[in-house]
Formats: C-alpha cells, structure tokens, sequence
C-alpha cells in the first residue's frame, strides 16, 4: 500500500484534488494513495491528528480550514505564514505548513500568457484567497500592484504589510493589463462591483473561482476581454503540493487538458 495523504475540507466531496493528485501519481509513477475527509465545522484538528496517528503522511486543506491549518502547524514556510493560511502539510517529525495557492495562480498565469513581470495587476478582495496570492504576485514583479476591496480598510491592512496600494472600487483607475477576482461574490452570483472601464480595458480577467460562470467573467467577455476562471491554478497549486510531498513535480498540462475535457 501506498503511502496516504488526503484533502481534509467542509464540503469536501466534490473535490477534484483526489483525481488530480492520482493522474500525478501516475504519470511520475509514485506510489502513494490521496483521498478526501470531510470533518465537522470546529474539528480539524481532530481529524488531522486521527489522519496522522493512522499513518498520513500528508494533507490538502480546503475552505474553511486553512486558518486552522495554520494555527495548527509547527513549522510554517514564509509563504504560509505571510498568508497566514495553510493549503499543504507534511508529517513528519514536525508538523509542517507550506501554501501553495499563491505560487499555483502566477504559475497558471504565466501559462496562460498573462504574465505578471512588469505588468499592471489588480486584486480584487481581501479575504483568505487574496491574502494566500498577495505575496506571490509581489514577488512575481508586477510594475504595480493594488488590492481593491469593497471594505476599503481591509484592502489597506493587506496594502501596508507588502507595500502596495489599496483602493476603494470607485475610485480605481482604468490602468490595469491583468484583473484578478478573488472575491467570492461569484460563489453568491454576485459580481464584486469592479467599474466597467477597468475591466474593459484589462488584457485579461481572471476568476480564481472555478466551475461557475460567475457575473466577473461574464462581464468581462462582454467587454470582449479574455477571461480564465480557477482551474489552472487548482491544477498548479496541487502540482506544487506533490512537489512538497514527494520531491517530484508533475507535469500540470495533460491534467489540466483532461480536467476541462470532463
Ligand atoms: P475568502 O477566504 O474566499 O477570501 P473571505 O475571507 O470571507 O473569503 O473574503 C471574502 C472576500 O470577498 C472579501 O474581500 C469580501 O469583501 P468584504 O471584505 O468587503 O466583505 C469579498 N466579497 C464577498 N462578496 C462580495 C460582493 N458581493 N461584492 C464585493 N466583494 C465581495
């Protein structure tokens, strides 16, 4: 038998990860099994630590767990803990916390042709998702980065840590190539209420939400701007995690074709 790893979540049963990280273990022929648990609101840690007593050796955490996750670890990479969230852990000797999400969106960006080097990028939300990408678009060298959320004080606590800007919607400029939502006024069919010559003079929007059209990217190919919603960089940041895990990186292509084949 392989060794274990699992995506812990709540829901959880719909994940895509098992069959991701399974079509990974195949073609690096790894020899491991991935599943999912579901645990109660309140009960991460007890699961977690059921899971690693059973012999785990790993974990995915999916909403709404990765705080837990990270209060959690023993051991926190810089990208874990400036996104204060955990996405990856490994059980080892220590508990230790990695986030891949923010490395899996440039990744998936950059394969898209939208690269961030040198490109005008603004993120709208500030949330656990925009906070697990903040550090990761810094660091990719966007020319200039702003963080727009509709509580404009929460956009600014995030702005001053990395040194960006912070803004209102309103008051946002048309004067971005790249528009990434990581609001989750999609999952509610909302649209975050970015100003529609922003979005229409973008060269790409791109929802980290995936699965659903949400009104953002709708808007968006209205404009006739091109638009990705989240999947690649579901694909990414799993590819990245079994890097974390086995030392091997996958090849994220074939995957990501045959996930959006289905
Ligand atoms: P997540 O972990 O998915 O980021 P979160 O921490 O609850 O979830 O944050 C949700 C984000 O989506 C916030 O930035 C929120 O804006 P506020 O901070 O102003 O609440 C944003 N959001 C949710 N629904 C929205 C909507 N209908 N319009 C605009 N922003 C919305």
């Amino acid at each position: 038998m392989g060794e274990r790893y699992a995506v812990i979540g709540q829901p959880v049963a719909h994940s895509k990860s098992p069959w991701i990280h399974a079509q990974f273990a195949r073609a690096t022929q790894q020899d491991l099994e991935y599943g999912c648990i579901e645990a109660p609101l309140g009960g991460f840690t007890r699961a977690a630590d059921e899971f690693r007593d059973g012999g785990g050796k790993g974990l995915n955490v999916t909403l709404p767990f990765k705080e837990d996750a990270y209060q959690y670890c023993a051991q926190l990479t810089p990208r874990a803990r400036d996104a204060r969230a955990v996405n990856t852990i490994r059980f080892g000797t220590e508990t230790f916390g990695d986030n891949t999400d923010g490395v899996g969106l440039v990744r998936d960006l950059a394969r898209l042709g939208a690269d961030v080097r040198g490109s005008r990028v603004l993120l709208m939300g500030a949330g656990g998702a925009a906070r697990g990408v903040v550090g990761a678009l810094v660091e990719a060298g966007a020319s200039r980065l702003t963080i727009a959320n509709r509580n404009e004080s929460k956009a600014r606590e995030i702005a001053t840590r990395w040194r960006i800007s912070a803004s209102g919607y309103e008051a946002l400029l048309p004067e971005f190539e790249l528009v990434i939502n990581a609001t989750s006024a999609g999952l509610a069919g909302e649209s975050p209420g970015v100003p529609p010559d922003v979005l229409a003079r973008a060269k790409h929007a791109y929802d980290m939400v995936y699965g659903r059209d949400t009104p953002f990217l709708a808007a968006a190919r209205a404009a006739r701007v091109p638009t990705s919603d989240g999947l690649g960089m579901l694909v990414e940041q799993a590819a990245e995690s079994f890097f974390v895990w086995r030392g091997v990186r996958p090849d994220t292509a074939p995957v990501l074709r045959e996930l959006r084949g289905r």
